[in-house]
């Protein structure tokens, strides 16, 4: 019988009820899902490697002053996490044109961007995570003007800290994606970093041979991603131990 309620189930995520008011128990599970969960497979570890370098990144960003949901990692595949009110956007940040923003703008994938570049997508999988301007956002109300000043800025600071962590284990952040939820203290709305971070969420290329190592290695059919999570995982020194 499951110990605790499940809230909500996600392609790679599930939240359960948490022990006091106010937290979730977050679940990393095995599945892998890429091109809106038309390729689907399970990923022997991927779910216990994903929590180890989620609680590292957050643990990194809590050192800095960047608010954020984690609080403590509770087993293999669980942490504990502050319950949020999603915003319904993925928050992209980009340093070199790669995917979507290559594909788009017929840009060779690897060319450095003039500066980092923040674009959104509404969060919709029937709709396949659709990319929005601003004015979509502030006219349907997903966020204000001010929410989108303060997330940018958020973004901005974890495009900095993630940038310098990668860059000092050989890796190049190309891009990545976060997202953003609403707590209360009190009447006092704050928004803070949420959700993962982690290679699913992530491009990372190795500095020197360009060898990718996070999840356009599934999507594009490149080797193993067990494999390329762990050379991540052991760079940053934080390999997975039973615990
Ligand atoms: O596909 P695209 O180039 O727009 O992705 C940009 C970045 O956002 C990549 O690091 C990708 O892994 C991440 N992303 C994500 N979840 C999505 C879409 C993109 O984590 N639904």
């Amino acid at each position: 019988a499951p110990r605790r309620k499940k809230i909500y189930e996600g392609k790679a995520k599930v939240l359960y009820e948490g022990p006091e008011p106010g937290t979730l128990v977050q679940y990393f599970k095995d599945d892998a899902t890429a091109f809106n969960a038309q390729k689907k497979d399970v990923i022997e570890g991927k779910g216990v490697l994903n929590n180890r370098l989620s609680e590292y990144f957050m643990t990194g960003l809590t050192n800095i002053g960047v608010p954020n949901h984690f609080i403590k990692r509770l087993n293999m595949r669980e942490q504990l996490i502050r319950q949020v009110e999603i915003v319904p956007l993925e928050v992209i940040v980009r340093n070199f044109a790669a995917g979507s923003i290559a594909k788009r703008l017929g840009m060779e994938e690897g060319t450095p961007l003039p500066r980092p570049i923040v674009e959104y997508s509404y969060k919709n999988d029937e709709l396949g995570d659709p990319l929005v301007p601003e004015e979509y956002i502030i006219a349907f109300g997903w966020a204000s003007q001010q929410d989108l000043d303060d997330i940018v800025a958020l973004a901005l600071r974890v495009n900095d800290f993630l940038t310098g962590v990668f860059y000092g284990v050989g890796i190049k952040l190309v891009d990545f994606k976060i997202e953003i939820g609403r707590v209360w203290d009190g009447d006092f709305m704050r928004l803070i970093v949420a959700d993962e971070i982690s290679p699913d969420s992530c491009r990372l290329w190795d500095v020197k041979t360009g060898q990718k190592l996070d999840k356009d290695v599934f999507r594009r059919d490149l080797g193993s991603l067990t494999d390329a999570y762990t050379e991540v995982a052991k760079r940053l020194g934080v390999l997975p131990t039973n615990t």
